[in-house]
């Protein structure tokens, strides 16, 4: 049976590392209140010359060169975010370039958080149709870029990076068993970006009612990923790892009680990284395969929210 498998993972963050303290020198906050509520310790800003694409494409080479395959052999990019380079063309076609493919399918995924989820969805269906055999599914955002600096609830909590995989046809078993996703656009006024192209003609500012959003998020990703575990013919005991969205350690702990996982079984990279959207399930997955946790066989689950609402959640075997 053609599946699509992931053959090798990378990730790339800025240099600038910046921790609660520092932040606490511009923002009326404490790396207290940042611990307690969300777990986050540091997040890496990009800086000049570091764009969602040249991330996405260090994540990219890196992703290749585990796969231990050439810029040539990809046939598909798909890249979520919601902080591209250019409204158009698609980040996706930098990345494109700048890895020397002439010839491709590239485009970009708006799920905003749960981007990587629809990414892998979208990617892992055209590979199983047979319209792609080997694809970069990539998760890269700068927010710090739409951050309201002003904005204490918000602009804490966030920060940039890229994750990518190479997800290719393989017939041995293994690869993505299913995948589920979800959205509900009545929700859209508790997480979104109060400008655009085809309203304020400018980029807006990330807008959240965080409490509410939490509420959501524990109930949509404990339901999603019971759905595609059924999906799979599986169930929370036979699941190895969870690779979740890091947006808060809290709902990451509620999230795996919720189905009854064990906290060891969930890979938790917050406090390093903060929230960088589309790029925190990948940026994960990287530090739990590259750190030998995540080996040959696994059963691993990918969860994710975000605006729309959207949400998903993904079982591969590894
Ligand atoms: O990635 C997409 C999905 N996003 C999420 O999943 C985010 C979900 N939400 C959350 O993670 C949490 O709701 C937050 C971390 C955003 C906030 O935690 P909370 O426990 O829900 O706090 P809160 O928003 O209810 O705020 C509590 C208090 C408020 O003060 P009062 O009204 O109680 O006096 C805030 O003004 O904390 C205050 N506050 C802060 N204080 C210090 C808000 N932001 C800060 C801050 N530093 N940065």
């Amino acid at each position: 049976m053609r599946r699509a498998a992931v053959f090798g993972t990378g990730s790339a963050l800025p240099v600038r590392r910046v921790s609660n303290a520092e932040l606490a020198e511009t923002v009326d906050t404490s790396d207290e209140w940042i611990v307690e509520r969300s777990g986050i310790r540091f997040r890496h800003i990009a800086g000049e010359g570091e764009t969602t694409s040249t991330l996405a494409t260090d994540a990219a080479r890196r992703a290749l060169a585990a796969a231990g395959m050439a810029a040539t052999d990809i046939d598909l990019i798909v890249l979520a975010t919601a902080t591209p380079d250019q409204t158009f063309p698609a980040s996706a076609t930098l990345v494109q370039t700048a890895l020397g493919i002439d010839d491709c399918v590239a485009f970009d995924v708006a799920a905003v958080c749960s981007g990587f989820l629809y990414a892998v969805s979208v990617a892992e269906s055209m590979i199983r149709a047979g319209s792609a055999t080997n694809a970069l599914v990539i998760g890269a955002e700068t927010f710090s870029r739409i951050l309201d600096w002003e904005d204490r609830a918000t602009c804490v909590l966030f920060g940039d990076g890229a994750g990518a995989i190479v997800l290719g046809a393989c017939e041995d078993g293994r690869g993505v068993l299913s995948a589920k996703l979800h959205a509900d656009g009545r929700h859209n006024q508790l997480l979104y970006v109060d400008g655009g192209p085809s309203t304020t003609g400018t980029v807006g500012k990330v807008r959240m009612k965080g409490r509410e959003v939490f509420r959501h998020a524990v109930t949509n990703l404990a339901s999603v990923m019971g759905e595609a575990l059924a999906m799979a013919d599986l169930t929370s005991a036979d699941v190895d790892w969870v690779v979740p969205h890091q947006a808060n350690a809290r709902i990451l702990d509620a999230t795996a009680r919720k189905l009854g996982l064990p906290p060891e079984k969930v890979v938790v990279t917050v406090a390093d990284h903060a929230n960088t959207s589309a790029a925190s399930v990948p940026l994960a997955l990287d530090t739990a395969v590259r750190d030998g946790r995540i080996k040959a066989g696994d059963i691993v689950v990918l969860e994710a929210m975000g605006g729309g609402f959207t949400w998903g959640a993904a079982v591969l075997c590894w």
